[in-house]
């Protein structure tokens, strides 16, 4: 079997389950022999696949049947423009979580040198991202899922920057420091477990519940944890960036003039909710709680 032959006979299995069936069949077959990109299949076509490479192959597709996330499958996906390696039990990397980058590369362009904490960094593909952005950065990122801490230590060595970044194993609520930054950074859990249930197979089965999912009120605890309890761990006119959910936005702006932030930069999904916030500590002390 050639590649050619390969995709026809893969589209057919995924045609009519996925509108990006093409896609997803094409980014399978470059991953399962090593190619750098889809082009290079087209580039390829007469290519003679080993029996090796069609088992994969096929596996990879029939996994896609069974709605696996693409990049569950290939174990990596593409953030910022770095390749970033994701295990099973770790969040995928979203392109909405791109935003809290372009938010914080705006306002803090000139100090390339920042210090940095990531909460619950998953993969790692903030803190990969910001020490792209910032070359003399460094930071320190922690979660509460083991896998994910290893996660993003090996995204780190991959790229050749364990040295700027601390990477540990903790819990957010039970995290002390005496550190100071100049920006907290993190994509919390933020859903309510109501809004879980509704969410599709292919996250539900696929992805991490515990990355994912906050408590039953109103999906605002972490930020609430943070914006409380690390306020005195960021320096004056230091930033806080958060990926936020839907309709959560008001309540988050209100706690955080309450301790002493103003909200400088937002960022609106289609469907007009607030998905991404920055906010700038302007004062040293809390006004109420
Ligand atoms: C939405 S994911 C974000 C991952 C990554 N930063 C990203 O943007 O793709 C939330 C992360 O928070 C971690 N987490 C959940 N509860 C935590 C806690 N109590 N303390 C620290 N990290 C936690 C999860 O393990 C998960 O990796």
């Amino acid at each position: 079997m050639n590649i050619q032959q390969a995709l026809k006979n893969s589209y057919s299995l995924l045609n009519g389950r996925f509108q990006t069936y093409k896609l997803d069949c094409e980014i399978l077959l470059a991953d399962t022999l090593k190619m750098k990109n889809r082009l290079d299949l087209f580039l390829n076509l007469e290519k003679h696949l080993t029996k090796n490479e069609i088992n994969t192959f096929f596996y990879y597709v029939r996994e896609r049947q069974r709605f696996k996330p693409i990049s569950k499958i290939i174990t990596k996906k593409e953030f910022w423009s770095l390749d970033i390696d994701v295990s099973k039990n770790v969040l995928i990397p979203r392109p909405e979580t791109e935003v809290l980058l372009h938010l914080v590369s705006k306002v803090l362009k000139n100090r390339l040198n920042i210090k940095f904490l990531d909460i619950g960094c998953g993969s790692g593909c903030l803190t990969l991202a910001l020490l792209k952005i910032f070359f003399n950065s460094k930071g320190e990122a922690f979660d509460i899922s083991k896998e994910s801490v290893l996660n993003t230590k090996l995204n780190l060595k991959k790229y050749n920057k364990s040295e700027r970044v601390k990477v540990f194993h903790r819990d957010l609520f039970k995290f002390k420091t005496h550190r100071k930054y100049d920006l907290i950074i993190s994509n919390p859990p933020y859903l309510k477990h109501s809004e879980y249930i509704n969410l599709c197979p292919s996250i539900k089965n696929y992805e991490p519940k515990s990355a994912l999912v906050s408590d039953n009120k109103d999906g605002i605890k972490f930020y609430n944890h943070i914006i409380k309890n690390l306020k005195e761990n960021l320096k004056l006119n230091g930033y806080i960036a958060f990926e936020i959910g839907d309709s959560q936005f008001m309540k988050l702006q209100k706690l955080l003039i309450q301790n002493g932030f103003v909200v400088i930069s937002k960022f609106k999904l289609i469907n007009d909710q607030i998905r991404c916030l920055l906010a700038k500590k302007t004062k040293n002390y809390t006004l109420q709680q």
